[in-house]
């Protein structure tokens, strides 16, 4: 492959559920890919297993940890540019989740620094290498919108991703900025968030990758997006 024209995408939380998926359907197309997530074994098995198809490269760490984010401009240096950042780890909180007004404070400056400060400040350290068409997903949540009782925490910070998503969109015209919903998944974090409910029922991460594969190939505006309905919007069109 002409390494010039290969795409380069940063994926946060990348070693299990959605982000793993988005990596190896990326990977899969021959994208050159910066993974990450907190537990490095299991980061470095997917690290090997995707190295079938393509370059990866995989810094172990919380998103939280500014040292740790400070890793990633000089990996990305060498690339010539970023195409793409997935945003998508996320601190669902505690399990089960309190009611807001029993929840622990220190609880929820955890959730808003991995879910909506993380993202910014990723950004804010990789931005002089985004290409001038570069595209940045931040992975959000219906509970962004919507008011379910005990999603205080989680929903706020989804919430605030989703603004903060927009007005980048708006200061910085010259990228595609998405906030995304990607729907129920069977992950460990859908767990941890119906703890006591057998979730078998719910349909697994890589039933949401189409949606994001559509806007990261496509054109679609500067936006809030819900992958099954670019799906569904897909599924017309065919
Ligand atoms: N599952 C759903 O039903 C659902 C619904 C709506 C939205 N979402 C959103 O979808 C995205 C993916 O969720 P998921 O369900 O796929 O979660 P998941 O299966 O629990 O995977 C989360 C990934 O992020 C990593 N991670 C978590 N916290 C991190 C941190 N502080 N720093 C670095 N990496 C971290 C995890 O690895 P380590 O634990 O090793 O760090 C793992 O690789 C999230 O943004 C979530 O809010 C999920």
């Amino acid at each position: 492959m002409d390494t010039t024209l290969q795409k380069t995408a940063l994926i946060t939380g990348a070693s299990k559920g959605l982000g793993l998926a988005l990596a190896t359907a990326l990977a899969q197309k021959g994208w050159k890919l910066l993974i990450n997530a907190r537990n490095a074994e299991r980061l470095y098995k997917v690290q090997q297993e995707l190295l079938k198809y393509t370059e990866v490269e995989a810094i172990s760490g919380d998103v939280i940890d500014e040292i740790h984010l400070l890793q990633f401009p000089d990996r990305i240096a060498k690339w010539g540019g970023l195409d793409l950042i997935v945003n998508n780890a996320s601190s669902l909180g505690m399990s089960p989740q309190p009611h807001l007004l029993d929840y622990p404070i220190e609880v929820i400056h955890t959730v808003f620094h991995t879910n909506v400060i993380a993202p910014l400040s990723l950004l804010q350290k990789v931005k002089n290498y985004l290409k001038s068409n570069a595209k940045i997903i931040s992975v959000s949540s219906d509970a962004g919108v919507e008011a379910y009782a005990g999603w205080g925490a989680y929903g706020a910070s989804k919430a605030a991703l989703e603004h903060l998503s927009h007005i980048l969109a708006v200061e910085n015209p010259q990228w595609k900025v998405y906030w995304v919903d990607p729907g129920d998944m069977r992950t460990d974090m859908h767990q941890a968030a119906f703890p006591t409910e057998d979730i078998s029922d719910r349909p697994l991460p890589e039933k949401s990758v189409p949606g994001f594969m559509e806007l990261i190939e496509g054109n679609h505006p500067s936006g809030r997006y819900v992958s099954q309905q670019l799906i569904a919007d897909l599924m017309m069109v065919r």
